[in-house]
């Protein structure tokens, strides 16, 4: 959920070098405007940080929790070799249904698939398919502990796991906010991340900042 809204002059500057949509990406962000889907996706920003680590670390099997559109699902998909992979999973239909179409329409429809539901209903069901070499999680923010849990099951020394919006806008360090179930949620997440032996992790400074571990 880090879409800036507004972007200084030095992210400017370097979304023109480095990391500017091109045409598919931008018209699938306008299009999902207009269709009303909520404007909280990853930035260019990070969309390109994903495409490089699927790059660095030969992922072929990736796994999204939170697909809204399509936009950094798109970024992944477009970085996995031939015979990748990537399976997303998202609780509305309506989100899968738009970004299947875009997917679609941008040649990447053959190496991703959506699984429509609760995550949490759906993650048990994966077993066969890992260990996954990338896992980005981008959901619910209460559940995101329980999320943790799946992505190192689902993994394998090496696998990569991300969750992003750790900063959550503030809230995570707001003292008039730490009763929300979501904060809660990411400073438990946090917390692991932090703690759990078999990870080595950070939090890069992203937009709403992105957590980051790698499996020992
Ligand atoms: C922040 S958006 C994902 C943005 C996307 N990763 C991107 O950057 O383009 C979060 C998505 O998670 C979905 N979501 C929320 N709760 C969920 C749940 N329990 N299970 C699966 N998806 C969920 C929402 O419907 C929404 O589409």
């Amino acid at each position: 959920m880090s879409r800036l809204a507004e972007v200084n002059p030095y992210q400017a500057y370097l979304r023109d070098l480095f990391h500017s949509d091109d045409a598919d990406l931008s018209r699938l962000q306008a299009e999902a405007e207009a269709e009303g889907l909520p404007k909280i996706s990853i930035g260019p920003e990070q969309g390109k940080f994903l495409q490089l680590l699927v790059q660095l670390t030969g992922t072929r099997k990736a796994l999204e929790i939170g697909v809204l559109g399509g936009y950094s699902g798109a970024w992944i998909a477009r970085a996995l070799p031939e015979g990748g992979k990537l399976i997303g999973l998202e609780l509305e239909q309506k989100h899968s249904d738009f970004a299947c179409m875009q997917w679609k329409r941008m040649g990447l429809a053959d190496r991703i698939e959506v699984r429509v539901g609760p995550a949490l209903d759906s993650l048990p069901g994966l077993a066969g398919e890992a260990p996954f070499d990338l896992i980005f999680i981008d959901a619910d923010k209460g559940n995101y502990p329980a999320y943790l849990d799946y992505a190192v099951r689902y993994s394998r020394p090496g696998t990569v796991i991300l969750g992003d919006n750790v900063h959550m806008g503030g809230s995570v360090v707001d003292p008039e906010r730490q009763d929300s179930e979501w904060v809660q949620g990411m400073r438990s997440f946090a917390r692991m991340l932090s703690k759990d032996e078999r990870l080595m992790s950070t939090v890069v400074p992203y937009s709403d900042g992105l957590a980051m571990a790698v499996v020992k």
